[in-house]
């Protein structure tokens, strides 16, 4: 069906307008001469809006974009905001002899900036900012005297700052330059921009101290430098700028101490200084210094003294964030008198409270608008009050770990019903969990960690269906573990360690498919381990050392493609180590020491090659210690406690008698192994080296395949992708669907990529979300779009995905600008032909797509499509796979809906009542119209494609044709057309 769209673009094409400009030169206007120039010079619009708008049949000052002075009709605005036009800038556009804005902003322009632009004696308003220009601006002469506002911001500028900007720029109010990558000093000649009110130069990679002239702009608003990496310390002259309400210097390497001339300045509204290393204290009476006061952030530095008290009246504080630094004394009693406090965060500090009831956090209570409160790592040395109870409802994370807080954990905390984390770790708490905690239902994450916490774990747990991390981690919980916990099928994060739980594993623990951390170490459970342990596939580390576990290690761990860490030391194992371990090829460490294992160590073993910790001692280990792969690295300690070992002297094991021979033996078998193996096992690696979290690895069975297809797999945080796509900007949308959106996103060191991001808190954008990391983590082939990374916590998923540069197909079909010839299309066929045979027959699990249709195929800079979107996607594994397949494959998949084919009228039966005596009129005109040199050859092309389609869109399965024989006919088809016609690709 496809295949059929490709060839049969059924909703008309826009015409090219292909305007043959015949009208003499001397009537058209200088100014239509500038505009056609630049609609020259755009080589992609993917709206086809200049083509169709700007034709010279009308006047200029009716075209899209444009506005004329009424009288002189002469150009005066040019907004081509966000029209996604890709091309250039050229020189001509200078000529615009009356212009006074122009907007190219939100394109995809590249190349220069024409310096003709900065001749304009106009212009007030230049923005060009979310483009691709590159190059420099330091050789510019800057004579736009009229110009007030300039924005450059989010394109791949570089060089240094021009020194002369400013020489003639007089009157300039706005300069925005930021997200760009001009390097160098911050030129001091700034300062002769004298009506300069607002200045960013943030995110680049600026160097050198802060000029002391910028103090010279007395009407200056709102300074951001933030995210470069600029020295020394700040000019106190700053602080005489009498007009400044925004001050954003973090991110950067300030030091000494803040002037304090700027904690003085009472028109600031906003002070961020994080992450620098800033050092001196706040003014004492800083609710005069500081009125107007919002935003406070002074957050890893070195600030010292005390948090002063008149903090208190500083009524407009909206964030106070004070984190990792070295403040000391009383955390401000009457600190709930901020009624407009949002973030309060005071972390890694050395505060205290006044009273040992915390009587600062009932304060607290009034701040009803009250988000987030970090208090870790502060000696607080209290108990918690229970009007902790009376905390804002609004209240999201709670952090007072690590503060030195005794007695129990109030029942109150419970009525915090909007709660997402919770960390009381680190602390003295006793007494049980409050049964009261099941009335958190948004909970994700719980740290209750090293405590003295006692009683057995409440059912209520169990409610908190959203709980991603559970650490219960060193107390003196006792009692059976509640199977309810298996319920908890959103947990990643599982601590249970060093506790006093006795019984057995609950079996329902193994269906938590999605854990990546399991730790019940240091505990008292016994009974054997299950089977189904191998039903945790995501998982990364498992702890269930120190217990009584006893039975055989089971077999299926081999089936944990993702294990990195695995302990089971200290129980009462026995019998062998699985030969099949060999298979588990991430696994990094291995403690199968102090139980009662017998057997041989598997030669399988010298596969792994990431494993760097061994540790089989104090077995009944027999048999010689094999020497290949990671074995040349360990030590006796690895093995001592085993009396039957043999091996190699460093080892301090007595030497093999027939080392030889069996040693031999072994390594043939284990080279047939790998023969036989090794073709099967492809898809096996990369699905692992996918997996992997750390990417650059070492060398092992299939190296090759790793390094090629998998260089580093890379993590994104939030904030990465936040900054990437301009905080989600809508003009970065590259596509929309039931999931979430699609954005276009740049990163800092220039490369492009895609985000797709799913709409938050919707179970079947979830579940999208899921089933396409399910399918692309299995899967790698060069037809299917490569998926960078991935981005998933709490509040937020999303996919990184490789930027196609030239759209998707749908879009190309509807475009003019996007011609493709009959080889392109035979092209994109065979490359979505090639994806669905690896999809269906490469891999041991066959995928079904679900979603096949033109806008999820993309194309990249090389026109290679690629299929993208396995939101819908299927595995088929089961029982009775062959019954399951066959039933997918015989229900009609998903088609994309076409508004002219409705009833019984279908675009497959429309094609097959037309063919072969109406081709013509079936086909897109560009490929066939009837007249052309080869239309016989080109005629028998395209009847064999149709023909073809038809045999993939046979209603019954048996009569369908499979994806292999698609390609082999596909590829027959492309050989005869070319052989008759030439290659015109
Ligand atoms: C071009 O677009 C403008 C603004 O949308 C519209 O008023 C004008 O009629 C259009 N001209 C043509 C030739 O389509
Ligand atoms: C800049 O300001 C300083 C005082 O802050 C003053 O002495 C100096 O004359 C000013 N320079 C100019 C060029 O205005």
């Amino acid at each position: 069906m496809e295949m059929i769209k490709v060839i049969t673009v059924r909703s008309v094409i826009h015409c090219l307008l292909c305007l043959v400009i015949t009208v003499a030169a001397s009537n058209i206007s200088t100014d239509q001469q500038a505009l056609l120039a630049l609609k020259d010079h755009i080589t992609y619009d993917p709206t086809n809006l200049l083509g169709t708008n700007w034709t010279s049949n009308a006047s200029i000052c009716s075209w899209i974009g444009i506005i004329c002075d009424v009288n002189s009709h002469k150009v005066t605005t040019l907004n081509l905001s966000s029209f996604n036009l890709q091309g250039t800038i050229p020189p001509e556009i200078a000529n615009l002899s009356s212009l006074k804005s122009l907007d190219l902003s939100h394109n995809k322009l590249s190349s220069n900036i024409p310096s003709s632009i900065f001749t304009m004696s106009t212009l007030k308003v230049l923005y060009l900012m979310d483009n691709q220009l590159s190059g420099s601006l330091s050789s510019f002469t800057f004579n736009t005297s009229s110009i007030l506002d300039i924005r450059l911001s989010k394109n791949k500028l570089s060089g240094k700052l021009p020194e002369n900007i400013c020489n003639h720029l007089r009157y300039l109010k706005h300069l925005f330059l930021r997200e760009n990558m001009f390097y160098g000093k911050i030129p001091s000649s700034l300062s002769k921009c004298k009506q300069l009110q607002e200045l960013h130069l943030g995110y680049n990679n600026l160097s050198g101290a802060i000029p002391k002239e910028i103090g010279n702009l007395t009407v200056l608003q709102r300074i951001s430098l933030i995210n470069n990496k600029l020295h020394g310390e700040i000019p106190q002259e700053i602080g005489y700028l009498q007009n400044l309400d925004v001050l954003q210097l973090g991110f950067n390497n300030l030091t000494g101490v803040v002037p304090a001339t700027i904690f003085n300045m009472s028109t600031l509204k906003e002070i961020f200084l994080y992450n620098n290393s800033l050092s001196g204290s706040l003014p004492s009476r800083i609710d005069l210094a500081l009125p107007n006061l919002e935003f406070l952030n002074l957050g890893i530095n070195s600030f010292s003294g005390t948090i002063p008290s008149s903090i208190t009246n500083a009524s407009k504080l909206i964030l106070l964030e004070m984190g990792s630094n070295s403040f000391s004394g009383f955390i401000p009693s009457a600190i709930g008198n901020l009624r407009n406090l949002k973030l309060f965060d005071i972390f890694f500090n050395n505060l205290t409270s006044s009273t040992p009831e915390l009587g600062f956090l009932s304060s607290l209570a009034n701040c009803k608008k009250l988000r987030y409160l970090g208090l870790g790592g502060n000696p607080l040395d209290g108990f918690l009050p229970s009007s902790i109870g009376n905390l804002s409802l609004s209240l999201e994370r709670l952090n007072i770990a690590f503060c030195n807080i005794s007695g129990n954990i109030p029942k109150a905390i419970g009525n915090l019903s909007n709660l997402i984390v919770l960390s009381l770790g680190g602390n003295n708490l006793s007494g049980s969990i409050p049964v009261t905690f099941g009335g958190l239902q948004k909970l994700q994450g719980l740290d209750l960690a090293f405590n003295k916490l006692a009683g057995s774990i409440p059912d209520e747990i169990c409610l908190l269906s959203r709980l991603n991390e559970l650490d219960l981690n060193g107390n003196k919980i006792s009692g059976s573990i509640s199977s309810c916990l298996g319920n908890l099928t959103s947990l990643q994060y599982l601590n249970l360690g060093s506790n006093r739980f006795t019984f057995v594993i609950p079996s329902t623990f193994w269906n938590l498919k999605d854990i990546l951390s399991f730790d019940i170490s240091s505990n008292l459970l016994d009974g054997p381990i299950s089977l189904a342990i191998g039903n945790l596939k995501a998982v990364v580390g498992i702890d269930l050392s120190r217990n009584n576990l006893s039975g055989n290690i089971p077999t299926t761990l081999e089936g944990l493609k993702s294990l990195q860490n695995i302990s089971l030391a200290y129980n009462r194992l026995e019998g062998p180590i699985p030969e099949s371990f060999g298979n588990m090829t991430s696994l990094e460490s291995l403690d199968l020491s102090n139980n009662k294992i017998s057997g041989s160590i598997p030669v399988s073993f010298e596969k792994l090659s990431y494993l760097k910790e061994l540790n089989l001692s104090f077995n009944k280990l027999k048999g010689e210690i094999p020497r290949g792969g990671p074995f040349a690295n360990f030590t006796a300690e690895s093995f001592m406690g085993n009396e039957l070992l043999c091996g190699l002297p460093n080892l301090q094991v007595p030497p093999c008698k027939h080392s030889q021979p069996r040693a031999q033996h072994k390594s043939k078998k284990t080279i047939l192994l790998l023969v036989i193996f090794l073709p099967l096992s492809t898809t096996l690696v990369i699905a692992v080296a996918l997996a992997l979290k750390r990417g650059k690895r070492g060398t092992m069975l299939s190296n090759d395949i790793i390094l090629s297809s998998q260089p580093t797999i890379r993590r994104f945080s939030y904030f990465e992708l936040l900054r990437a796509t301009d905080n989600f900007a809508e003009n970065n949308i590259i596509g929309i669907g039931g999931f979430g959106s699609v954005y276009r996103a740049r990163l800092e060191d220039g490369v492009e990529i895609a985000i797709k991001v799913f709409h938050p808190q919707c179970a079947s954008t979830l579940k999208s979300f899921e089933a396409e990391c399910e399918v692309i983590k299995n899967i790698r082939h060069r037809n299917l779009v490569k998926i960078i990374s991935s981005c998933s916590n709490d509040d937020f998923k999303a996919l990184v995905l490789e930027y196609m540069s030239n759209g998707s197909l749908e879009d190309c079909l509807h475009s003019s600008n996007c011609a493709l010839n009959i080889f392109c299309r035979l092209n994109i066929m065979i490359d979505i032909a090639s994806a669905l045979e690896y999809l269906h027959f490469g891999h041991s699990t066959p995928i079904i797509h679900c979603d096949l249709k033109p806008s999820n195929v993309l194309l990249d800079e090389d026109m290679v499509a690629h299929l993208s979107d396995f939101g819908m996607a299927k595995l088929l594994s089961g029982e009775d796979e062959s019954t399951m397949r066959t039933q997918t494959l015989a229900t009609i998949g998903y088609m994309a809906p076409d508004e002219i084919f409705v009833g019984e009228l279908s675009l497959k039966r429309w094609v097959n009542d037309l063919l072969p005596v109406s081709l013509v009129e079936v086909v897109d005109k560009s490929l066939l119209s009837g007249e052309e040199k080869h239309f016989a050859a080109k005629e028998q092309c395209l009847l064999s494609i149709f023909s073809l389609a038809l045999e993939c869109t046979m209603e019954s399965p048996e009569k369908r044709i499979d994806a292999k024989d698609t390609i082999t006919r596909l590829l027959k088809i492309r050989d005869t057309l070319s052989k008759r016609i030439g290659n015109l690709s």
